[in-house]
């Protein structure tokens, strides 16, 4: 059984007997629906420390789309159930009113890195990471901090954020997990029928395709071909397909400008919009 609290109160309590004890502190924010994903994040956690604090909020203030919200799956006790064949020693699950008992009216700012891609088509969306993430840095006060590459630009801002405001966290990257047909494990492929669920995998072939042969396209050229993939199926609808700089999330025009390249794509199968992305070298 792993200890479930709701509230900072409870936490602080709690963490202060574990810092007493010495141990480090391992802690992995999520917004539950919990994946192998997810619990691959929460091993590497536990490889590395004896304490390790799972979080699960789904944290209104980064959702652009309330629908999105409204939809998004909450399942805190098949989660926990999860968690408890996992390193996992405390689940903290706040509400809303806890997380923000006042409006918060934070500002963010990460260099430019939040105005592509994702946030380019999700406005306020890292705004809203970006300040969950640090409250729960803040409670917390982990020692290492795990993400997904999943969400590489995430993972890119969150980075930038704990250099530029002195957090002292450690940021440990964890590599994509997939499904056997390579999709991208996410808690929004829940909410895919039998068909869409049958198509989806063509995104990461287009991308395993874009390693392969990058060397023969211009990036641009790269970023059309792999449209062109994606867009052989009617269902799926391409929003964005990015080839970047991997530290500035740019773009650039010739393959010796930059040290590494990532294709970054977001693509809408029916209502469910599913991101995915591959290092290129
Ligand atoms: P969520 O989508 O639940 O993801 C929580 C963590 O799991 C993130 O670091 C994400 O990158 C990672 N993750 C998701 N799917 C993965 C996969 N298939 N393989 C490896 N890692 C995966 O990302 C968020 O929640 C939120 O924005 C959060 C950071 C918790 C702030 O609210």
């Amino acid at each position: 059984m792993n200890i479930l609290l709701h509230t900072i109160a409870d936490v602080s309590k709690y963490l202060a007997e574990v810092r007493r004890s010495g141990k480090s502190i391992g802690f992995v924010p999520t917004m539950g629906a919990l994946h192998e994903g997810h619990l691959e994040l929460v091993r590497a956690a536990g490889r590395e420390n004896l304490e390790v604090i799972v979080c699960i909020f789904v944290n209104p203030i980064q959702f652009n789309n309330p629908e999105d919200l409204k939809k998004y799956p909450r399942t805190l006790d098949s989660d926990i159930a999860k968690l408890g064949n996992t390193p996992c020693t405390m689940v903290f699950a706040p509400s809303a009113e806890e997380m923000y008992p006042e409006p918060d009216l934070t500002e963010m700012e990460f260099g430019g890195l939040e105005d592509v891609m994702e946030g380019k088509f999700r406005p306020g969306h890292f705004r809203g990471v970006g300040i969950v993430v640090k409250k729960l840095f803040e409670i917390i006060q982990p020692d290492k901090a795990y993400f997904g590459e999943k969400d590489f630009q995430q993972l890119a801002i969150i980075k930038h954020m704990v250099k530029q405001q002195n957090i002292p966290v450690i940021i440990i990257p964890c590599a994509t997990v997939r499904e056997e047909d390579g999709l991208a494990m996410s808690s929004r492929n829940q909410r895919l029928n039998e068909t869409e669920r049958n198509i989806a995998p063509a995104i990461y072939r287009s991308l395993l395709k874009a390693l392969e042969n990058h060397q023969w396209f211009t990036p641009e050229g790269l970023e059309k071909m792999i449209i062109g993939e994606i867009e052989q199926f009617p269902e799926l609808k391409v929003e964005y397909v990015s080839v970047v700089d991997a530290e500035t999330l740019l773009p650039f025009s010739e393959w010796e400008e930059v040290q590494h390249a990532v294709v970054c794509v977001a693509v809408y199968l029916g209502e469910v919009r599913l991101i995915d992305n591959i290092r290129l070298y």
